[in-house]
């Protein structure tokens, strides 16, 4: 190393003097300074290239009037001689640039003395993002920030499904100004940093084991490794020795190594076997190859006693910086350039004795605005830093790396390069990058988390319900273990079985296995806050204000909060019973419907002419009633007609269906008891001033307060048998009116004492019971998958059976519907078929009768036409007159107003008037059948139905 160094110091003196005598010739030094740790690995490659940078860039601008004359310093990876390294540049040699330095922590103050002299700081290496260009305005930075790869560790964290990392990093400037912009990324996307690994810069191997040992304790198994290449290579082989690189874990380093990670020593890398890292993408070129060609001779050079070294980015930002210096300070130019000296100057050491250099704003632009392709890609310094470009994600495997991917800041992670981005967004779930082989030779996506963290068992805690069917717990006698089981214990165990992964477990005792009440479920729920427990499990119900200190899993039960109540026979069998089948309105409807029959019925008979129905009306309403009743006997004794023939089947059917669902109905209502409720809602517990009941230390305590109900009238009991025995002595003998539980319970409760008890609700929604984990437990995901996989199949439908469901065959769980009356709308439609019936019978007869009567006085008009002929071949034989000549001209006088077209007949009979005493002797044979034979055959038969 000191031969090294030596080496170099004299290198830089050959370098300035050669500059020196050139300038001779026509062309004007420009001093330029550079400092960097010529110890570091960074150091030596960045001065080898330097040294070709500058031999390159003036033989190829042979005409240029100015050339840069460096001066290099060694900062000796340390702050304060950098700084006294930089003081003594601006100071004793004018420099109008300083390259470097190495260090975010040494850049801070080397920038600040910067902006006071105008002198651009140019730094190729300093990435933390705590310097900023906004508090430094001579400060330029010829590399990326470190928060510019944040986003590709954070897409990278994602692709592989990770939900918590921790960060290592050194106690730097430049590992600490990065973790905010990590974090932050990651809170973006749900990714937690539970941990955060500092590791100081003088740290001892023992100190790095112990704080590994710490990791390992831990459930995370991301890291991401931030830190400079020499702490790294301690880091990864103590991680090697403990079996942190085995499978399971998953290790990310960022920029800072994985940068250099062709010149690390092949041991170092070996350590890092399988990790993943990312790095700076530098596109390959001829331009490149041959660089690195000539630099590998020239580091030869350089650095005879040292093994080779691969180039690096470092390497070829420094390259590029020089030739953006030089061609600015080209551009400048040397006119008029001085360091105008402030006025007092007392101490050599005084900060403000600093000169400041006239052309170094001009200068700094002229730098910002250099723009080229150089041998690290596009050279552009315009945002004060590289233009982000591309990142590679690499997988360390063996001596070497393969490439896992890319990152851009427009497309994100994709496999190759310049992939379309429809090819990349079609991908599936898993991420769309190249196989990783991870720690441990696997190929096995790590889960990046162990629960529990190595060598313990997850802690379960239970404790005892007043339902055992739920939970139960024991303690061995012998061994002293806890033993649990139930609903809740089943659900659980199936769900860690279906986990993809075993989970080791052990369950915890809360309280004493007698003890089902005194601690309430809050105080339970809690103990998981305290780290008491991992998990607990059991009857806990998902509440909202327990959720501010646990996470909950999925329910894996029905939910709601409901009332028992008891049951009364709401249906008093008594002398009006025969009442209840039908509802007043359909008594109602009967009877209106049953008198309007009677009434069609009546009538049609008495158009019909039947000589039953005439008679004082207390006989026409004894038929009717009769007609309506016993239509067998009407239709062959009385009724003759077809049309109430028709009325009075419908009408029959009508009944039948009436007396076969009254006769139904009534049956059931004397036979099967109406169970009701005694209380409907929660109301009318409040409003009566009625005792209710909850199940000791459960939250419905709470809720019955929140309600209204006085203190004195919410009792806890502890037992299903407790609530049985004050519900049935009732609230007036201190008991309970109801009992207000959740559903689950009720409906054990209901199958144990099936008899007179009933549900009422539910009353309030409940998110029904889950298991309750630490907030952000990267098993919560799981399990609750894992849950809704074993409540969404026939597992638990066994379970169920198991633990429930031997008693279940209890009828009067759930709301009652017993047999209710028979209302009008459930005989509508024979309501409307009977009424049709009826109704269009009496119309049809109606018409029928009018039309008969109408033919009727027609027919007698023939006769008397007929007659009028006859009479007057009597008159001329001298035959007189006879019979009830008349009556028809009565009846016919009658129907005159009725027809228009009896007109042309008055007129006609008009003029007969005369004749009357002449025909009156001809109708004397003429009677009624001897008028039909001269009529229409319709009306024949019309006279005899
Ligand atoms: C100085 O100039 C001579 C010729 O004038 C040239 O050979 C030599 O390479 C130059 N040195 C540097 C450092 O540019
Ligand atoms: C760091 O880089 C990012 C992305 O290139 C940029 O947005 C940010 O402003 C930079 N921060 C500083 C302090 O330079
Ligand atoms: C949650 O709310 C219930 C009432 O709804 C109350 O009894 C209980 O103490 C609360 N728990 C906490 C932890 O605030
Ligand atoms: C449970 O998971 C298995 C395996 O993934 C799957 O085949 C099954 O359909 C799941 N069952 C339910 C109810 O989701």
């Amino acid at each position: 190393m000191v031969i090294g160094n030596r080496i170099i110091l004299l290198l830089l003196l050959l370098a300035e003097t050669a500059v020196a005598q050139n300038s001779s010739g026509g062309t004007q030094e420009v001093h330029v300074g550079v400092i960097l740790d010529l110890g570091s690995l960074v150091g030596k490659i960045a001065i080898t290239s330097i040294t070709l940078a500058l031999e390159d860039f003036y033989a190829e601008h042979q005409n240029y009037s100015t050339k840069l004359l460096l001066h290099i310093r060694d900062s000796k990876n340390d702050d304060v001689q950098a700084a006294s390294q930089a003081l003594d540049l601006l100071e004793n040699y004018n420099v109008e640039t300083i390259i470097g330095p190495e260090k975010s922590s040494q850049a801070i103050f080397i920038s600040d003395l910067g902006a006071k002299s105008h002198v651009p700081i140019v730094s190729f290496t300093a990435t933390s993002p705590t310097l900023s260009p906004r508090n430094l305005p001579y400060f330029v930075r010829a590399t990326l920030n470190d928060s510019a790869q944040v986003s590709c560790i954070a897409s990278t964290i994602m692709a592989y499904g990770w939900r918590m990392v921790v960060p290592i990093y050194e106690d730097t400037e430049y590992g600490r100004g990065f973790i905010p912009y990590l974090i932050d990324v990651l809170q973006e996307v749900n990714v937690q940093v539970p941990y955060r690994s500092v590791i100081p810069l003088s740290v001892t191997s023992e100190q790095i084991t112990q704080e590994l040992y710490k990791l390992m304790t831990m459930q995370t198994r991301v890291y991401i490794v931030h830190m400079s290449s020499a702490l790294a290579s301690t880091l990864f082989i103590k991680a090697k020795e403990l079996g942190m690189m085995e499978k399971g874990y998953a290790w990310i380093i960022t920029d800072g190594v994985t940068n250099l990670i062709d010149s690390l020593h092949p041991s170092v890398v070996e350590s890092m076997n399988c990790a993943l890292g990312v790095h700076f993408y530098v596109p390959v070129s001829t331009e490149l190859n041959n660089f690195t060609t000539r630099w590998n001779v020239r580091y030869q050079i350089d650095n005879p006693t040292d093994p080779p070294l691969k180039l690096s980015i470092f390497g070829l930002w420094s390259y590029d910086t020089i030739w953006a210096i030089a061609q600015a300070a080209e551009k400048v130019g040397r006119a008029n350039v001085t360091f105008r000296k402030p006025i007092s100057k007392q101490k050599p050491t005084d900060l403000e004795a600093l000169e400041t250099f006239s052309h170094g704003s001009e200068l700094l632009k002229e730098i910002l605005q250099a723009k080229f392709i150089g041998l690290s890609g596009r050279f552009d310094l315009s945002d004060r830093q590289l233009a982000v470009s591309t990142f590679q994600i690499i997988n360390i495997i063996g001596r070497g790396w393969r490439e896992i991917g890319f990152w851009t800041a427009q497309n994100g992670l994709s496999r190759k390069l310049n992939q379309s981005q429809s090819a990349t967004k079609k991908s599936s779930l898993l991420p769309d990058l190249n196989p990783v082989i991870w720690p441990g030779e696997s190929i096995e996506i790590p889960r990046g988390f162990e629960v529990p963290a190595s060598g313990k068992k997850l802690r379960v805690g239970v404790r005892s319900s007043g339902y055992q069917q739920f939970i139960k717990v024991e303690k061995d006698q012998i061994t002293g273990a806890t033993k649990a089981t139930g609903l809740s214990v089943d659900v659980f165990e199936e769900a860690l079985k279906r986990l993809p992964y075993a989970v080791p477990y052990e369950y915890v005792l809360f309280g004493s296995p007698e003890d089902t009440s005194s601690r309430s479920y809050d105080d339970f729920v809690y103990q998981v806050y305290l780290k008491e427990y991992d998990i607990v499990i059991g009857d806990i119900t998902i509440r909202y204000n327990r959720t501010f200190y646990t996470d909950f899993t999925v329910p894996y039960t029905e939910s709601g909060i409901a009332l028992v109540v008891p049951v009364r026979d709401s249906v008093n069998k008594n002398t009006w019973i025969f009442l209840k089948p039908l509802t007043p309105g359909m008594w109602l409807g009967s009877i209106v419907f049953f008198i309007y029959t009677g009434v069609v019925v009546l009538s049609l008979e008495f158009l019909g002419n039947n000589e039953n129905v005439r008679g004082p009306i207390s006989k026409q309403l004894g038929i009717m009633i009769f007609f309506a009743l016993f239509e067998k006997i009407v239709a062959e004794e009385i009724v003759e007609r077809f049309l109430s023939r028709i009325v009075m089947i419908v009408w029959l059917c009508f009944l039948l269906v009436l007396t076969s669902s009254y006769t139904a109905n009534l049956t059931s209502m004397l036979t099967v008891q109406q169970l009701q409720p005694t209380v409907n809602d929660i109301q009318e517990l409040l409003k009566g001033g009625e005792n209710v009941g909850y199940h000791r230390g459960s939250y419905i305590k709470g809720l019955l307060e929140e309600l209204g109900f006085d203190r004195s009238r919410i009792k806890p009991y502890d037992t299903p048998d407790d609530f049985h025995n004050a519900l049935s002595s009732g609230s007036s003998n201190d008991g309970i009116a109801a009992l207000v539980h959740e559903v689950p319970y009720i409906k054990l409760f209901l199958a144990n004492h099936c008899e007179g008890y009933t549900m009422v609700g539910p009353i309030y929604k409940a998110a029904g019971f889950g298991y309750a984990l630490a907030k952000g437990n990267p098993l919560l995901s799981d399990i609750s998958k894992a849950i809704l996989n074993v409540t969404g199949g026939d597992a638990m439908i066994q379970i169920e059976k198991k633990w429930m469901g031997y008693q279940n065959d209890c009828k009067n769980v759930g709301p009652i519907t017993g047999s209710s009356s028979l209302t009008f709308d459930n005989f509508r439609g024979l309501f409307i078929l009977t009424g049709a019936a009826s109704t269009s019978s009496l119309l049809i007869a109606l018409i029928i009768h009018t039309y008969k009567k109408q033919h009727k006085s027609t027919t007698v008009t023939q006769a008397d036409n007929q007659q009028v002929q006859r009479n007057r071949t009597n008159e001329e034989n001298n035959v007189p007159p006879e019979g009830n000549q008349g009556a028809v001209i009565e009846e016919h006088d009658n129907l005159r107003g009725d027809t228009e077209e009896n007109s042309p007949l008055k007129e006609h009979n008009g003029s007969e008037q005369v004749s009357d005493s002449n025909t009156r002797t001809s109708t004397d044979v003429c009677d009624g059948s001897s008028v039909i034979h001269t009529g229409e055959p319709s009306t024949v038969q019309a006279e005899s139905i």
